[in-house]
């Protein structure tokens, strides 16, 4: 099969990873990947954080951790299926928001063109990441973390500036099954 159709087809949201770290020029590669996207007028309104330092990883998971437990209680009337299910995890993990994966790729974009744009990038680096050998996933509970000065500082955050992803990448722990996905509603004319 053609390469890149397979390997849209394959990627798969990764959440459990092997500690083993990434090299540095696999982590180039996959974030070049992402600056290859198109982007609104060239714009290519990003920038990207890598965090591997482990100490970050659990100021990031503080700060995140509190706002993806009220979003899960905000879920529990609404959709009690999905809660029983997400909450087993925040049980049984120690970090039900990152996953523990050696690598978070914060792709932080601004501008009038980032919210079409940056997403783009995020999906070059997915498939980057697969046709590599990772896993990866976006963790949007993992973005809120904004509220915090102190990741603030580290992530260099300014007014405008929001973030997409973050992207984890890692070497997969075995890989997740395709989920359901509905058949594509097409109208032709
Ligand atoms: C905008 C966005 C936010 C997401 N946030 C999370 C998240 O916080 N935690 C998580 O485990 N997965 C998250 N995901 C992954 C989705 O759950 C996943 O893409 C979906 O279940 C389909 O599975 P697949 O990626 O394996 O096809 C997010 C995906 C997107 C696109």
């Amino acid at each position: 099969m053609n390469a890149v159709i397979e390997a849209i087809r394959k990627r798969r949201s990764v959440r459990s990873y092997e500690s083993k770290t990434i090299p540095r020029d696999i982590i180039n590669m996959i974030i070049e990947a992402g600056n290859e996207a198109p982007s609104a007028m060239n714009s290519q309104p990003w920038r990207f954080v890598v965090v591997e330092d482990k100490k970050i990883k659990e100021k990031l998971l503080g700060a995140a951790l509190p706002n993806a437990k009220k979003i899960l209680e905000i879920v529990k009337d609404a959709d009690p299926g999905r809660y029983q299910m997400i909450e087993k995890l925040y049980r049984e993990l120690k970090d039900p928001v990152y996953y523990s994966a050696p690598a978070v790729i914060f792709v932080i974009g601004s501008g009038r063109y980032a919210d079409h744009s940056c997403p783009l990038a995020c999906e070059n680096m997915m498939l980057a990441a697969h046709s590599l050998g990772l896993g990866s996933c976006w963790v949007g509970f993992g973005a809120m973390v904004t509220e915090d000065a102190e990741v603030r500082g580290l992530l260099e955050l300014v007014e405008d500036e929001r973030i997409f992803g973050p992207i984890l990448i890692g070497y997969p722990k075995g890989y997740p099954e395709r989920p359901p996905k509905r058949d594509p509603q097409v109208k032709w004319l």
